[in-house]
């Protein structure tokens, strides 16, 4: 059961729909979940036509991702499910904004992953204006989530999610939560058009400090799902303090949000290295 005080969504971060149906099971509530080109290429039934020595053609891969998200979408009928186009550093807005389109008709409730690039920042925009829910992804920086919320203007509340990557950015010694807390300090002001979806959470105290930071939806892999089932589902308390060790903050910066949106620093070198990854995984398993 939801616990009572809880206010922010929570997401499943997988690619499998048997494990939807698991942590519904466990739960009794999920508000939506997050699915990437990694999450799809490891996914179970993806491994099983690998091991028989067979790959995907790209339609193939494509029907196999939208059998799942449909799979998913079923289960999880009033929630989101974000989708994420494929993408790599050649990548152009317009073939973006069309698969975009073609995946946003696989479900009635998707939001369309595009990453935080000019190229992705140009797709969503234009996907905005025609309806499309998007959820930008792959976002590391104060500056790209000033860059998103300036391209969306006069989208509606809900439509435009971002995806600021926690975990990664704890990795290279950086305090990923301190992103969080910058961009929901930066947003105060805001119409709220933007919504934060904490992405890259990898353990309990991400899981409690973006719950305390009241970040709009947290999506986490099953395990932390669990682990946090088998404490109950507690709360951060009015103490919790987070524990970030030796991670470093990242500075906060008092930015303009009436600017335009290309005068913002939209590049991140941890986005390169992540789009790169996500279309290397997807590409190793199409023949
Ligand atoms: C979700 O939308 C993200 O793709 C996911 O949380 C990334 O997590 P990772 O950094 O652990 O791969």
């Amino acid at each position: 059961m939801r616990p009572v005080n809880l206010k922010n969504k929570i997401f499943l971060d997988g690619g499998n729909p048997k494990e939807t149906r698991e942590i519904i099971n466990l739960l009794d509530f999920l508000d939506g979940q997050t699915t990437n080109p990694t999450l799809i290429s490891k996914n179970k039934q993806t491994l099983q036509r690998l091991e028989s020595g067979e790959k995907f053609t790209k339609q193939e891969l494509l029907d196999l991702y939208k059998k799942v998200v449909q799979e998913i979408s079923s289960f999880i009928p009033n929630g989101s499910i974000s989708i994420q186009v494929y993408a790599d550093k050649d990548t152009k807005a317009d073939e973006m904004l069309e698969q975009g389109r073609v995946m946003n008709s696989w479900i009635p409730n998707a939001h369309i992953k595009y990453p935080t690039t000019i190229e992705g920042i140009k797709a969503a925009s234009e996907s905005v204006k025609l309806g499309l829910k998007v959820n930008i992804t792959l976002l590391f920086s104060q500056q790209q989530a000033a860059a998103i919320y300036c391209a969306t203007l006069g989208a509606a509340k809900g439509q435009v999610y971002i995806s600021p990557f926690v975990g990664r950015l704890d990795d290279i010694g950086e305090n990923g939560m301190s992103l969080i807390e910058n961009i929901i300090k930066m947003y105060e002001k805001s119409d709220g058009h933007v919504q934060i979806l904490a992405a890259s959470l990898r353990n309990m105290s991400h899981l409690l400090y973006s719950i305390k930071l009241r970040a709009d939806i947290l999506t986490l892999p099953s395990k932390i799902i669990k682990d946090w089932f088998a404490k109950d589902l507690i709360l951060p308390d009015d103490n919790f303090i987070y524990p970030k060790g030796e991670l470093k903050d990242i500075p906060y910066e008092d930015l303009d949000l009436n600017k335009g949106w290309k005068e913002f620093n939209i590049q991140h070198s941890l986005t390169d290295v992540g789009l790169d990854k996500f279309a290397s995984d997807w590409n190793s398993i199409l023949s």
